[in-house]
Parts: structure tokens; sequence; C-alpha cells
């Protein structure tokens, strides 16, 4: 559905009018666009230490223009406030922070740069884990960037976004994958995260077609966040099955027609639906996105068996009993990429949602409680937390409570499907393995749970 604020703020009038009132400004996201080359569409300021030297020769990949803070530094060009250019991307190392006093580095780098960023610029933060760090001064260090980097992402405006990756000691090789993702459009509603990525011996073959040759499953596929995440998948080269239920079958068939993906009508909550599954699948799958979700919202005080018991076992009881047919009866190859869709209701709660919180919390708690058991298949699981998505599912919310959830974050603004589907479809690939047990909320950083 459409955002009438976003179109009357970014129009040329209402750009006038909304300055006057001093009413917040949101701005049009950037989104990926199919067929671009280079994930940083403008210029990338590199600064900091150790960990982005792996990326020495790799930072081409992610920009044609990069520059860095200092002179001697990547072999670039040292960036220069007063001569430009305007900057897209800013990649700041700071896992050599080891003091308080080091802090200040993250300061001298942001600083002059913030005055000369582009629109929708994206900006990344590396570290060190610090529960993997001995010295406590080092560990207290590195556990600072979480609280500058949350602050400054909500100081960004003008559609901004940044995040902070925690590097374990031998997951350098994997910081591409995610630098593709948090530096560019794909992570549009994505911001104030603060992810680990491990060690993971798969890798991407292909970036133009990261997912070729794996095959995928989304259940809830037929519209929504489903549909695109089908999409997106498809996109960069799996093959998909899509299920939804059987009244869905027209539009869902009229998808995988053109996706060139396979049809199950399947009720995830029936019975017998695992056996079914089982049967429909003809391989093995190497990636399995549960989708599918409902709500059926009342205070407790009001709530009666079906509310509860229906957003129970579709969202969160049918997701277990799928997965663990799926492990059980060889439905899942080894490296599989395991994802879940909750929501930050299930991080922060929500009045009149005490069924779908407890679902959404839930499955964030089967991707923590599977991850270590799962890791020794190779395969990931991790939980994506939307926040507010234009979809058929918040339309229905009531006028005043939708503008709430719509604003209440630092973009201004809801997401849309594709925010989330571009958010699963980095997860879904190979060398993605080096997050599991890990929730990344896809929410615009709301202020709700954060
Ligand atoms: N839209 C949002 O703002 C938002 C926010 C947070 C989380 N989410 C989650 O994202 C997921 C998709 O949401 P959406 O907004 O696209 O919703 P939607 O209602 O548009 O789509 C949900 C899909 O799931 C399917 N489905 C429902 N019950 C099913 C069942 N028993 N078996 C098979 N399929 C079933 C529906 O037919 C539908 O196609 C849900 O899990 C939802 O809880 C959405």
């Amino acid at each position: 559905m459409s955002d009438r604020y976003l179109d009357l703020a970014t129009s040329t009038v209402g750009q006038r009018l909304v300055g006057a009132l001093g009413l917040p400004t949101p701005v049009r996201l950037e989104r990926w666009q199919s067929g671009r080359m280079h994930p940083v569409d403008g210029a990338l300021l590199l600064g900091g230490a150790s960990l982005a030297a792996s990326l020495a020769d790799g930072w081409q990949r992610l920009s044609d223009q990069g520059f860095a803070s200092e002179a001697g530094r990547f072999d670039l060009p040292v960036w220069d406030p007063e001569q430009g250019p305007a900057l897209k991307a800013l990649l700041f190392d700071a896992s050599a922070l080891s003091r308080s006093e080091d802090l200040d580095q993250l300061r001298r780098f942001f600083q002059p740069a913030l005055r000369h960023l582009t629109q929708c610029p994206h900006l990344v933060i590396l570290g060190r884990p610090p529960e993997s760090l001995a010295d406590p001064m080092a560990a207290s260090t590195q556990a600072a960037l979480e609280g500058f980097s949350r602050s400054l992402a909500k100081e960004l405006g003008q559609g901004g976004t940044l995040q902070l990756l925690y590097v374990d000691a031998g997951a350098e090789d994997q910081l591409e994958g995610a630098l593709r993702f948090f530096l560019s459009p794909k992570s549009a509603y994505v911001s104030g995260q603060v992810l680990r990525l491990r060690a993971c011996a798969a890798r991407v073959a292909d970036w133009t077609r990261p997912l070729a040759g794996r095959r995928a499953l989304v259940t809830g596929a037929s519209r929504g966040i489903g549909a695109a995440i089908a999409e997106t998948l498809a996109r960069d080269g799996a093959e998909v099955w899509l299920l939804d239920v059987p009244q869905a079958s027209d539009a869902l068939q009229a998808l995988a027609a053109r996706l060139g993906g396979h049809p199950i009508a399947l009720d995830i909550s029936a019975a017998d639906a695992p056996q079914q599954l089982l049967q429909a699948l003809p391989q093995p799958l190497d990636i399995l996105v549960h989708n599918a979700g409902i709500t059926r919202d009342k205070t407790l005080k009001n709530m009666d068996d079906s509310l509860w018991n229906s957003v129970l076992a579709i969202n969160l009881q049918a997701p277990l009993r799928l997965t663990e047919a799926l492990l059980d009866g060889g439905g899942l190859a080894d490296h599989a990429r395991l994802v879940l869709i909750a929501s930050i209701s299930g991080i922060a709660g929500n009045a009149g949602q005490t069924n779908y919180a407890a679902s959404k919390a839930g499955l964030i708690g089967l991707a923590r409680a599977w991850a270590p058991s799962l890791a020794n298949r190779g395969i990931s699981i991790n939980a994506v937390a939307p926040g507010f998505i234009e979809t058929a599912m918040t339309a229905t919310i009531p006028f005043a409570l939708r503008e709430a959830g719509r604003r209440m974050n630092s973009l201004g603004q809801g997401g849309v499907p594709q925010d989330v589907a571009e958010t699963v479809a980095w997860l879904a690939q190979p060398g993605s393995g080096a997050v599991s047990g890990q929730v990344l909320r896809v929410c615009g950083q709301s202020l709700l749970g954060a």
C-alpha cells in the first residue's frame, strides 16, 4: 500500500511545506536494481586498520571510486573534504582499537565525512567480538563500538544506514559477501544492527548469481514478503519451490510459472503437512525459508482458543515440525541455509499480540537453540525480524497505529517486501554460513525493542 506522507514529503511542493512545518522528512530509499555492477554506486571511503587489509585487492569489486582517510593506505588516493567527491559509503575498521582513548579515532574518521554524504549512504564499522578478547580493556573498547554505531545510525538522516560487524578471527574472508549486502541498497531498510561473522568454508562462486544451483523452498510465497523472497532467490539463481495454502493456488501458480519454479499447495498446519512436503520435494533443499505467518490480534483478556491456537500452530509449531521432518527425512542438504521470518513484535512485544509475539519470539529462540547442533552439518539458521513492512498484513492495521508503526524508526517510513527479501537472499548465500543463531532486524532501526 502506498505511503502518502512519503509521497508528499518527497514531492517538490511537499518538501517545502513539510520543512516549513518542521515535520520529519523521510527520503525515498534507493533500492537495488537488477543488472547493477557495483554494490556501491559512488565513492567509498576506507579507514582504520587490519581487517580491511583483507579487502586490499577486493575493494574494487565494491566500488569503482575508492579513497582512503589517510595517506599510504590501500594504495588509494586520500579523500579531501574540501575537494570531495561526496561519499556513498564509509567503511571503518575499528578492530585494532584496544583502549578507550583509541575510540577517538572513530570521531576523527566519521566527523569530516558526515558533512559530505550523498543521499542514502551506507556505513559499516568492523570490530572483533568483545567476548573473544582476553584483555578486559580491549573487550570494553570493542563493546563500546555498539553504543557508538547504534547512536550514529540514529543521527544519519537522509536515508543513511549504519551497521557494526564483529568479525571473528578466521572470518575475514567472508567480509566481501557481508559488505556487498551492507554497503549496497540491498540493505536499504536495515540499520543499527550488530552482527557476528564466524569462519565459514563455503564460498560464493559467482557474485552475479550467488545462489546458482541451489534449491530453495519459501512458505507463504503467493503474496507479500514471501512472493518477494521467492522472486529474489530466483533472481540470484536459485530453483524455487513456492508453498502456500490451497486457497492461494491461482496466485501461487502464476508466480511459480513466472519464476520457472514449482508450486506446492499445502496448509503447513495440517497434521500430515511434513509427510506431504517431503513427498513434494524431489531432492534435498539448500535453502529453507519459513515465511508463512498470520496475525489474529486481541488483548489476552479477549483471546479465545482459536485465535491463540491458530497463530501458534502456523507461526511456530509448523516451522518446527516441518524442519524436524526435513532434517530426519533427508530433506535438507549439508550446508543448507535456514531462515525464519520472525518480527520485531517478538522482540519488543505488542499490545494485542501476545499470541503473535510469543510465536515470533519462539522462532528467534529456535534459531538460537538449533544453531550449534546444525553447525555440525555446516547448516546455518537465523531469524529475520521485519519491522513495519508495507503489505496486505499491515494494511489491515488501524490508521493511527499504522502511521506510528511506519514513522517510529530512524528512516521515518515503512519498508517494502524487497527489503526483507534481499536480507533473506544474503543469508541464503553459501558464505553466509558465517552468520548463524542470530537475529537480523529489517526495521529501519525501529524504536520498538531497540
Ligand atoms: N508485513 C509486516 O510488516 C511484517 C512484519 C513483521 C513480520 N512479518 C512476517 O512476515 C511474514 C510474511 O508476512 P506478509 O506481510 O507478507 O503477510 P501476508 O499475509 O501478506 O502473507 C502471508 C502468506 O502466508 C500464507 N499462509 C498463511 N497461513 C498459511 C498456512 N497455514 N500454510 C501455508 N501458507 C500460509 C498466506 O496465504 C500468505 O500468502 C509473516 O510471517 C509475518 O508474520 C510481517
